[in-house]
C-alpha cells in the first residue's frame, strides 16, 4: 500500500497536558432504550461544568444521520457501524478528548475490536444493563411496538441479538439505579483510575 503514516508535531501527550486530563473513550453498550444516552448526555454534563473536562459524545441515532447513514440494521452493517465509530473515537482520544460513545454495539467481537484500537487503559466499557422488559415497557421512540408487530426487521433483543458483556469496566443496573447514580459511579470510577485532574 503506498500510504506513509505520518508523525505529527502536536501530539495525543501534548494534548492531554492541555486539556489537565488523560484522554479514552467511555464506550456505552447496551438494548434501544437502556438508558445509553440519557446516562451518557448526563456524564457528560457534569464532566464538562464540574471538572472542565475536553468532550465529545458520539450517539448512534445521531452518527448514523451522517457518517454512517448508509447503514442499516443488518449484522453486516451493525459491524462496519461499530468499526467506524471505534475509529473515529480512536481519532478523538488522539485529539485528547474524554469521548463518550453511546451506541447499542451488540455484538462482543466488535467491541473488542474497538477496544483492540486503543491503548492499555483507554476503553472504558459501561454496560447499561436495563432488562428487555423494563426497555420495552419505556418504549421511548414505539420502536419496540413496531418490531413486535414485525414493521421493524431486525430489531435488537426481538429478532436480533445482543450479547451482553462478560467483563465491563462498569456496569450500571440502570433498571434500578437512577441517572444521576450512573452517572456518579462512572465518575467514582474516572476518578479512582486517575482520569481526571
Ligand atoms: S448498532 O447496533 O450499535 O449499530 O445501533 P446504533 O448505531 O446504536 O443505533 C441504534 C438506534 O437506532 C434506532 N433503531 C434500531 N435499533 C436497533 N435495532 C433496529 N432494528 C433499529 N432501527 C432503528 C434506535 O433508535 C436506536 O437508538 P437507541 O438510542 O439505542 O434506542
Amino acid at each position: 500500500m503506498d500510504i506513509v503514516w505520518h508523525d505529527h508535531k502536536i501530539t495525543k501527550e501534548v494534548r492531554q497536558e492541555q486539556h489537565g486530563h488523560k484522554s479514552c473513550v467511555i464506550w456505552f453498550t447496551g438494548l434501544s432504550g437502556s438508558g445509553k444516552s440519557s446516562v451518557a448526555s448526563e456524564l457528560e454534563r457534569a464532566l464538562v461544568q464540574q471538572f472542565n473536562a475536553k468532550t465529545y459524545l458520539l450517539d448512534g441515532d445521531n452518527v448514523r444521520h451522517g457518517l454512517c447513514k448508509d447503514l442499516g440494521f443488518t449484522a453486516d452493517d451493525r459491524v462496519e457501524n461499530i468499526r467506524r465509530v471505534g475509529e473515529i473515537s480512536k481519532l478523538f482520544v488522539d485529539a485528547g478528548l474524554i469521548t463518550l460513545s453511546a451506541f447499542i454495539s451488540p455484538f462482543r467481537t466488535e467491541r473488542r475490536l474497538a477496544r483492540e484500537l486503543l491503548e492499555d487503559g483507554e476503553f472504558i466499557e459501561v454496560f447499561v444493563d436495563t432488562p428487555l422488559s423494563e426497555c420495552e415497557k419505556r418504549d421511548p421512540k414505539g420502536l419496540y411496538q413496531k418490531a413486535r408487530e414485525g414493521k421493524i426487521k431486525n430489531f435488537t433483543g426481538i429478532d436480533s441479538k445482543y450479547e451482553t458483556p462478560e467483563n465491563p469496566e462498569i456496569h450500571l443496573e440502570n433498571g434500578k439505579q437512577t441517572i444521576q447514580e450512573s452517572v456518579e459511579q462512572i465518575i467514582t470510577y474516572l476518578k479512582k483510575h486517575n482520569y481526571l485532574a
